[in-house]
């Protein structure tokens, strides 16, 4: 009997195997019917879209998509967000976001298939600029209308065309080795939130631009690297590197920059 449970469930494509915690996803459509078995369903939700912001304005969307928790609860297990580990969400082309999954219990999230008004389901990224990206197989949103933090954070922790998932380990013993948890903390943090879904750090992030940030620091005096995160496409016209934190001011942008460079600098060599 137990065979039969195990091998049905592997036919679903459901998680089965939690030691590996991780997942291609399924197809949008096949998704819809798995999940709506387990009494999931596809929802309209309107959003600020952070990637069509202008001078910090975003322009309401509506897509449709699945509630990011109860969906990840299917596919991963009931525990993908036990307390410190860390969702890795893997893009089509390379791109990975890891968010700590207390994230997720703080702020709504979706893992949207369609617009809403059945458009094709595209953005163009003001901040890559690049037109007409598309979305699918899945893209995650957040419940950004009413939090003021969600709005200036743009779109960094907003990955589309996610293809798969897993749930690991926090990522925070390789980025903080040592005693640096206390100094560092928040500098990692911010790391993470807006250059390790391109880059990496000690080898953790992701494969957009696989670059070790530890090591391409030491290229830069401050104000180079002030001036290519602040004004990438100043400084290499058309490059995708979008520029740091948009939405924010200068002057809280130049101090992220600082705290990057600053952390980058202060981590030992491997
Ligand atoms: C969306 C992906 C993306 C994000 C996020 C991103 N970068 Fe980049 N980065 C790139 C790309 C693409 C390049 C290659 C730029 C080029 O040659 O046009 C690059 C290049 C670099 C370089 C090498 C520059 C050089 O002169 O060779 C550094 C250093 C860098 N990024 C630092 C950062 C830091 C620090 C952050 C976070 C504040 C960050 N990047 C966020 C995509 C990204």
């Amino acid at each position: 009997m137990k065979a039969v449970t195990l091998s049905l469930a592997l036919l679903m494509g459901v998680a089965v195997a939690p030691a590996a915690w991780s997942l291609e996803l399924p197809a949008p459509a096949v998704a819809r019917e798995q999940l709506s078995a387990a009494g999931i369903s596809a929802e309209p939700v309107t959003v600020l879209e952070p990637h069509l912001a202008r001078k910090g304005r975003m322009p309401e969307v509506r897509y449709v998509g699945f509630p990011a928790n109860a969906a990840l609860a299917q596919w991963l297990g009931a525990d993908w967000n036990a307390a410190g580990r860390e969702l890795e969400l893997r893009a089509l082309d390379g791109f990975v976001s890891r968010i700590p999954v207390e994230r997720f219990a703080q702020h709504r999230a979706w893992l949207m298939i369609a617009r809403e008004d059945g458009k094709p389901f595209q953005v163009d990224n003001h901040l890559q600029g690049e037109k007409q990206v598309p979305l699918g197989p899945f893209y995650l949103v957040w419940d950004n209308r009413r939090s003021k933090a969600l709005q200036a954070e743009g779109g960094a922790l907003w990955p589309y065309q996610v293809a798969a998932v897993s749930s690991g380990p926090s990522s925070t013993k390789a980025l903080l080795p040592g005693d640096m948890a206390k100094r560092y903390g928040a500098a990692a943090d911010l790391a993470r939130t807006h250059c390790l879904s391109c880059h990496r750090i000690r080898g953790y992030g992701g494969d957009k631009m696989p670059l070790d940030l530890d090591v391409a620091v030491k290229g830069f005096d401050a104000a180079a690297w002030r001036r290519w995160l602040l004004t990438p496409s100043a400084v290499r016209p058309g490059t995708t590197m979008p520029a740091l934190a948009e939405g924010r001011p200068d002057a809280e942008r130049a101090a992220i920059a600082r705290q990057l460079y600053d952390y980058l600098h202060a981590l030992p060599p491997r």
